[in-house]
């Protein structure tokens, strides 16, 4: 060790010191106050600088570094811990009368003590609980089961709400707890994205960020635009008093000045009248809020008196929740429309009067399929029965029997599609019709190029829906292998009208050498993106991944028999049937001869890595902290071994995880076979 190293990496750490400061607080004043201090320039600039030295002195950077804001940390699965306070829920209801006996119960058991109620908005989102000892966040766990969560810090850390180090005068040691959300427009945006990328939107934004926070890449939760909303705050038994912290809304206004995004809304309340009065409020002014909320939350205010109330099994007896009823309304059914998506289903959509609910107006809603129709009962002119709950989406929950006038006659379903005009069919067991016509009608057909060329699928930029459309309409292209024998004469100077419909624009010289690049490029993609590509119905990207590793090339999947295809992890019967038929179909074999000959990927590509576990074979069990389960499987194969399913005299190894079947053990013991840990698995694979 060099005697001056120390000294030599002195002028470092105070840079280190100095930036991260100077991050923190912009950050701080541009994600709480939007208010921006430096340009978006000089802040990356700044960070980039921060970056670099902690690339180069890797000792010195911190855990709570701005830096890892960004994310980029990988959570193979996410480690359990144990909470030190027991995330209790509330009580909760959605009646006002209960609200009312429960400020009755309080006052009675409080007798002549004096106390106030706080009143605040309650979340919809994903409960987090955060650790911060010394003013640094230590360790982010999701609520779980209320005992035991998930250890998620490392996504905790890419949002910018959440403190990394506090400031001002805080708790040596004390748990922040609140609410993970994803603001509506923020959802919407990252949705439509989801969408154009050929990936399913979420329902909702609780489902997202409760999805964000579990994505194994960090760097993928820093880009989702998450919020943390602090409402609660922990303190262990021997806390230093502090008479700020007395009250809960005492607390929650420390915590504002210690770092944390706190609600404005909370407000003191001395009788049910008031209490009664912030609901109603609420409840018309919630759609005003930049993110979901479902209820009001009541908390007795002087923190000393909870241990008085003191708690059930299940929730405290000095806090309830007050849920809104989803809003409804009911308004006449003016007509169906009915869309057709690329594999030919039909989706009736109901269209409405138009009705203000829940801060928007609503037109039309989804009628899902011909069984939802029918099991509604719907008639013509009917009026609707909608609903929204916590949701953006309007739901139609029912019919206004009441308002039927006398001899309406049930909705006829069309017979025929409306696209193309063939007769629709309704397949055996299926909740809906669908448009066989697949080679003829013109959404399916240019429902199918989209998602061959999506991103998660072949990503050929530069095709987006308008010039796919125009392509298909000159007569250029009709299936997807037809993108491959495009040449640049067909597309120079072809016109089409971008997105918004109103500018025409032609490609020049430049636009199609582009686009045949983008289309030469993507014969690199590996074959389970082709798989996925396909567009074969309800096989998404796990399924296509798992079909590619199990049956290896395009040639063992042809041939498989439909009950080979449902063994498969992840494929369901229906899925094994749909993949059958369709490899059936001549039309497609020709489909996949010409991509074949297009030099697309029919084969994995098997990355050897070493030949250390050549002639072995695995039965892996259970659940891994640095693989999930299908990479270890694939991780032995790249090593040279096999993986069978079911323990036998074959199987060398049993690769146990965590949480091992009892069965799987019992039979590894009983026919002697060694069962290794993934630290074991790793150290022969090192050899
Ligand atoms: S206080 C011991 N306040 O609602 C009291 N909870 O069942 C801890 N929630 O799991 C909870 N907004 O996830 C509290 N302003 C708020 C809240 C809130 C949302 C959630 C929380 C909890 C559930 C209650």
């Amino acid at each position: 060790m060099d005697l001056f190293s120390n000294i030599d990496i002195e002028p470092a750490r105070q840079r280190i010191a100095q930036l991260t400061t100077l991050i923190d607080k912009y950050n701080y004043e541009y994600y709480m106050n939007d208010q921006s201090l430096v340009s978006d320039f000089e802040f990356d600039k700044l960070l980039r600088e921060l970056q670099e030295l902690e690339q180069q002195y890797p000792q010195l950077a911190l855990p709570n570094s701005p830096t890892k804001r960004v994310g980029g940390e990988i959570n193979k699965s996410f480690r359990q811990v144990t909470h030190r306070f027991p995330m209790l829920s509330l009580g909760n209801t959605y009646s006002i009368e209960e609200i009312v006996d429960f400020e009755a119960r309080t006052r009675k058991l409080l007798g002549d003590i004096e106390f106030s109620y706080t009143c605040e908005l309650k979340y919809d989102g994903v409960a987090i609980g955060l650790t911060y000892r010394h003013g640094e966040l230590v360790q982010a766990v999701t609520r779980g089961n209320g005992s035991v969560g998930d250890d998620i810090t490392s996504n905790a850390r890419t949002i910018r709400t959440i403190p990394l180090r506090l400031t001002g005068d805080y708790p040596d040691d004390f748990e922040a707890r609140g609410e993970v959300v994803y603001p509506f427009h923020d959802f919407e945006a990252f949705n439509r994205q989801r969408e154009a990328d050929g990936d399913e939107p979420f329902a909702n934004p609780r489902n997202a960020a409760s999805g964000s926070l579990k994505l194994q890449n960090s760097a993928e939760c820093a880009k989702r635009k998450l919020q943390f909303c602090m409402y609660f705050m922990m303190l262990p038994a021997d806390a230093k008093p502090d008479p700020r912290l007395d009250t809960h809304s005492g607390r929650l206004e420390a915590a504002k000045s210690m770092g944390f995004k706190v609600q404005p809304y909370i407000k003191e309340c001395k009788n049910i009248a008031e209490i009664r009065e912030f609901i109603d409020y609420w409840d018309n002014e919630r759609w005003n809020l930049p993110y979901a909320i479902d209820g009001i939350v009541i908390k007795v205010n002087q923190v000393s008196l909870w241990d008085q109330l003191g708690e059930t099994a299940k929730s405290p007896r000095w806090a309830i929740a007050y849920k809104f009823k989803a809003q409804q309304v009911s308004t006449p059914l003016l007509s169906i429309s009915y869309q057709v998506g690329r594999t030919g289903v039909v989706t009736p959509v109901a269209n409405m009067e138009p009705v203000w609910l829940g801060g928007t107006t609503v037109k039309r809603a989804t009628m899902v399929n011909a069984d939802f129709i029918e099991k509604m009962g719907i008639c013509e002119g009917d009026w609707l029965l909608v609903e929204k709950g916590g949701e953006i989406i309007p739901k139609i929950v029912g019919v206004d029997v009441d308002k039927r006038k006398a001899g309406a006659r049930p909705v006829k379903y069309v017979t025929n599609c409306p696209e193309c005009g063939a007769a629709l069919v309704r397949a055996e067991g299926e909740a809906g019709y669908y448009c066989p016509n697949q080679d003829g009608c013109p959404p399916q057909i240019v429902g199918r190029l989209e998602h061959f060329v999506s991103r998660k699928a072949m990503n050929i930029d530069n095709l987006g829906s308008e010039r796919l459309e125009m392509l298909y309409s000159k007569g250029l292209v009709t299936t997807v292998a037809d993108l491959y024998d495009l040449t640049r004469e067909q597309l120079v100077g072809l016109e089409s009208y971008d997105a918004d419909g109103l500018r025409r624009t032609t490609i020049q010289e430049k636009g199609a050498e582009n686009i045949l690049a983008a289309i030469r490029g993507s014969v690199e993609v590996p074959f389970e993106r082709v798989l996925f590509a396909l567009g074969i119905r309800y096989v998404g990207e796990v399924g296509a991944k798992k079909l590619a590793r199990y049956f290896k090339n395009i040639d063992a999947l042809i041939a498989a028999s439909e009950e080979e295809l449902a063994s498969v992890e992840d494929v369901g019967e229906k899925t094994a049937r749909f993949i059958y038929d369709y490899f059936r179909d001549e039309r497609h074999r020709q489909l996949i001869e010409r991509l074949r000959a297009a030099g697309l990927k029919m084969t994995v590509v098997e990355t050897r890595l070493s030949d250390a576990l050549a002639g072995k074979t695995f039965v892996v069990s259970g659940v891994f902290s640095r693989f999930s389960r299908d990479e270890i499987k694939a991780d032995i194969e790249q090593h040279g071994g096999k993986v069978s399913s079911s323990i036998s005299g074959k199987t060398d190894y049993v690769l146990a995880g965590e949480k091992m079947g009892p069965e799987k053990l019992k039979k590894a013991e009983k026919l002697g076979v060694p069962i290794i840990s993934e630290d074991e698995y790793l150290k022969m694979i090192a050899k």
